[in-house]
C-alpha cells in the first residue's frame, strides 16, 4: 500500500520544518495540486499559514525551508511565488515510478477512520407501486457512495429501508378485496396492485365511506389480524420481487432490506424514553417534540392521538435499532431534497437522546425530463423499467450503425451495458443538489461528459493493448516511464491525483467529482495519444507509452467501477 501523493511531499516539507524551528509548535503542511502546470505539480501555503506562529514573513519562512528542504528523491525543485507560496516540482524519475506502484499496489488509507461499519440507507421504495424515476438518484447515488467507501477500506451495510408501513395497506387491502383482477395479478401483480390502488382513490369521490372501511383495516393489520397479515406480506414480497429484477439489472446489491415495519416494536419504548426525558410532551393526546427557536424546526409530531406512529418515530427507532446492532461508524442516508427538514428534525431528537453517532443526510435535486416533473398523479410517471429499456434501445442503434458486423447477442449486450451506463452516469456526474433535466441525446452522446465516451475511451485503450500483444510486446510493469512528451507528464500527473479525488468525493459525497475526474483523464490520454503513437516505436519508448495507456485503462475501469458503470473490452 502507496501513501497518497499530497502525503508524501508533506512529509519532507514536516521534516524540514522540524530542523528549521524545532522550538515551535505549527501548523501542519497542506499540500495542493497546482492551479496550472506553470506552477508546477504541487504547491503549499504553509509559510503563510505559519506567519503569526513564527514571527517572521511568509518569504522568510518560504526561503528558510526551500534553503534547508532534507535530502530526497522525490523534489526537482521548488520556486517561491508571491507572497510566499511554494510551487513543488516533482523529479520524473519519481513520478513515473510513483504513478506505477499507486495503481499496482493500490493507496493506502488507514489514516481514515474505518472502525465499525457505514450504514447506508439508499433507494427504499413505497411498497406496492413500481419504482418509477424518482427511485433512480437515492438508490444509484447510494450504490455509489457505497462502492466508494468500500473502496477506501470501510465496512458498509447497504440498507434497503423500504416503505412496508403505512396508510396505504388499507387502501390496498379494500381494492385487493373488491377489485382485483385475478388473471392480471397473476400475469403482472404489481402493476394490478397499483391499479386497484388508484382505483380506490378514484372511487372515494363518490363512495367516502371506503376511507373509514381502509382505515377498519388499516387497524385489523396492526393488531395483528392473520388475515390481513398474509396480504400485507404478499404485497411486501411481489413487490420485492419486481424491485429485485431492477436491481439485478442495474447491478446494485443490498445487506439489508429492513423497512419500516421492522422497526414496529422498538416504537413504544421511542415513546416512554422521550416523555421520561421530557423531550416529548403531550398535546391534545398527541405527543410532539418541540425546538428552541434558534433551531428554526417545526414541532415534530411522534405519536398520534390515536396512538399511532409516524414517519419520524420509526426513523428514531431505526437509529436506536442500528446502534445497538451494529459497530456505527457513521449513519448516512439518501433522499430527495422535500425530507431535508424530516431529517433535521429527527437528527436533532437523537441528538437530545445523547445518542452520539455521525448522521449524514445526502438529499439531491428532482431529475425532470425537459418536458417537466414526472409524477404519479400526473400520469405521466416513467416507470424505471421503461426508461431501462429506453436507454438500452438507443444504445442499441448507436452500436448497430458503428458496429454493424457484431452478432446480435454481442449487439444486445453492449447495448445493455452502454445504456445502464449511460443512464447512471447522466445521473451521477452532475452536481447532486442540482435539478437535473434528462436528455436522452446528450446522455447517449460518445462526444463529452458521458459513460458512452468512456466506455469507449476504455474499449479503445484495450485495443491498442491487443495490437501491442500481437505484435509480442506485452505489458511489463518492471519497465521504466519515461517522460519525452509534456503529454506524457501531464498524463502521469493526472493518473497520480485519483486516489485524492476517491477520497474527496467519499468526504463530500459527490461522486461527480470522479466522473469530472475521469473525463479530464480521458482527455488527457487523447492528447498523449495524438502526440505520443505507441505502436511502432523503439522499444524503449514502447514499453513506457504503453505502460501509461494501461495504467489509464485500469484507472478508467476503477474510476466507473465506482459508479456502478461497467466497461467493455470491445465496443
Ligand atoms: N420510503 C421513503 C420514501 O420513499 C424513503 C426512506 C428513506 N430512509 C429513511 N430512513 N427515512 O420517501
Amino acid at each position: 500500500m502507496v501513501k497518497l501523493i499530497d502525503k508524501k511531499i508533506a512529509e519532507i516539507f514536516e521534516i524540514t520544518m522540524r530542523n528549521t524551528y524545532p522550538e515551535s509548535v505549527l501548523k501542519p503542511v497542506e499540500i495542493t495540486v497546482a492551479t496550472n502546470e506553470k506552477f508546477g505539480d504541487f504547491q503549499t501555503n504553509f509559510a503563510m499559514m505559519n506567519t503569526k506562529i513564527l514571527g517572521k514573513s511568509p518569504r522568510a519562512i518560504a526561503e528558510e525551508v526551500v534553503k534547508n528542504l532534507v535530502e530526497n528523491d522525490i523534489i526537482e525543485k521548488l520556486e517561491i511565488a508571491g507572497p510566499g507560496f511554494i510551487n513543488i516540482f516533482l523529479k520524473d524519475k519519481f513520478l513515473g515510478e510513483y504513478v506505477k506502484k499507486i495503481i499496482i499496489e493500490g493507496a493506502d488509507f488507514s489514516f481514515l477512520n474505518r472502525k465499525g461499519e457505514v450504514i447506508i440507507d439508499y433507494s427504499s421504495p413505497n411498497i406496492a407501486k413500481r419504482m418509477h424515476i424518482g427511485h433512480l438518484r437515492s438508490t444509484i447515488i447510494g450504490d455509489s457512495v457505497k462502492r466508494i467507501y468500500n473502496y477506501l477500506g470501510y465496512k458498509t451495510v447497504a440498507d434497503n429501508h423500504i416503505g412496508d408501513w403505512g396508510t396505504q395497506f388499507g387502501k390496498l387491502i379494500i381494492g385487493y378485496r373488491n377489485w382485483l383482477n385475478k388473471d392480471a395479478y397473476k400475469l403482472n401483480p404489481i402493476e394490478e396492485l397499483e391499479r386497484v390502488y388508484v382505483e380506490f382513490s378514484n372511487r372515494t369521490e363518490q363512495e367516502p365511506e371506503l376511507e373509514e372501511q381502509a382505515r377498519i383495516e388499516l387497524k385489523k393489520l396492526q393488531d395483528g389480524d392473520i388475515e390481513n397479515n398474509r396480504l400485507w406480506k404478499e404485497f411486501i414480497d411481489v413487490s420485492l420481487n419486481e424491485y429485485n429484477k431492477m436491481y439485478d439489472r442495474m447491478d446494485i446489491k443490498f445487506d439489508t432490506y429492513n423497512g419500516e415495519s421492522f422497526y414496529n416494536d422498538i416504537m413504544p419504548g421511542v415513546i416512554t424514553e422521550l416523555l421520561e426525558r421530557k423531550i416529548a410532551v403531550e398535546s391534545d393526546g398527541a405527543k410532539v417534540v418541540m425546538f428552541s427557536e434558534e433551531k428554526k424546526l417545526n414541532p415534530c409530531l411522534v405519536q398520534k392521538s390515536d396512538g399511532a406512529f409516524l414517519y419520524a418515530t420509526s426513523d428514531i427507532a431505526t437509529i436506536k435499532y442500528r446502534l445497538g446492532t451494529y459497530d456505527v461508524n457513521k449513519l448516512i442516508y439518501l433522499t430527495d431534497e422535500r425530507q431535508q427538514d424530516h431529517f433535521k428534525q429527527f437528527f436533532k431528537i437523537t441528538e437530545k437522546l445523547g445518542w452520539e453517532v455521525e448522521k449524514q443526510h445526502i438529499w439531491f435535486g428532482i431529475m425532470r425530463f425537459a418536458d417537466g416533473v414526472f409524477s404519479t398523479r400526473k400520469g405521466n410517471v416513467i416507470r424505471l423499467e421503461q426508461l431501462l429499456d429506453e436507454g438500452k434501445t438507443r444504445a442499441y442503434a448507436v452500436v448497430n450503425e458503428k458496429n454493424p458486423t457484431l452478432s446480435e447477442e454481442e449487439k444486445n449486450m453492449i447495448a445493455e451495458i452502454v445504456g445502464i451506463g449511460s443512464i447512471k452516469y447522466a445521473d451521477l456526474s452532475q452536481n447532486r443538489q442540482s435539478a437535473i433535466v434528462f436528455e436522452w441525446d446528450k446522455v447517449l452522446s460518445f462526444e463529452g461528459n458521458t459513460a458512452p465516451y468512456l466506455q469507449y475511451a476504455y474499449a479503445r485503450i484495450k485495443s491498442i493493448i491487443r495490437k501491442a500483444e500481437e505484435k509480442g510486446k506485452e505489458i511489463d510493469l518492471n519497465h521504466p516511464i519515461i517522460f519525452r512528451n509534456s503529454e506524457e507528464r501531464t498524463l502521469a500527473h493526472q493518473l497520480l491525483l485519483f486516489n485524492n479525488l476517491v477520497l474527496k468525493a467519499a468526504e463530500t459525497c459527490k461522486p461527480n467529482l470522479i466522473a469530472d475526474y475521469l473525463f479530464e483523464l480521458s482527455k488527457k490520454f487523447n492528447s498523449f495519444y495524438n502526440s505520443c503513437p505507441i505502436l511502432n516505436q523503439e522499444d524503449n519508448i514502447l514499453h513506457s507509452r504503453l505502460l501509461l495507456a494501461s495504467l489509464t485503462s485500469e484507472t478508467i475501469k476503477i474510476g466507473l467501477s465506482l459508479l456502478g458503470i461497467k466497461t467493455l473490452e470491445r465496443m
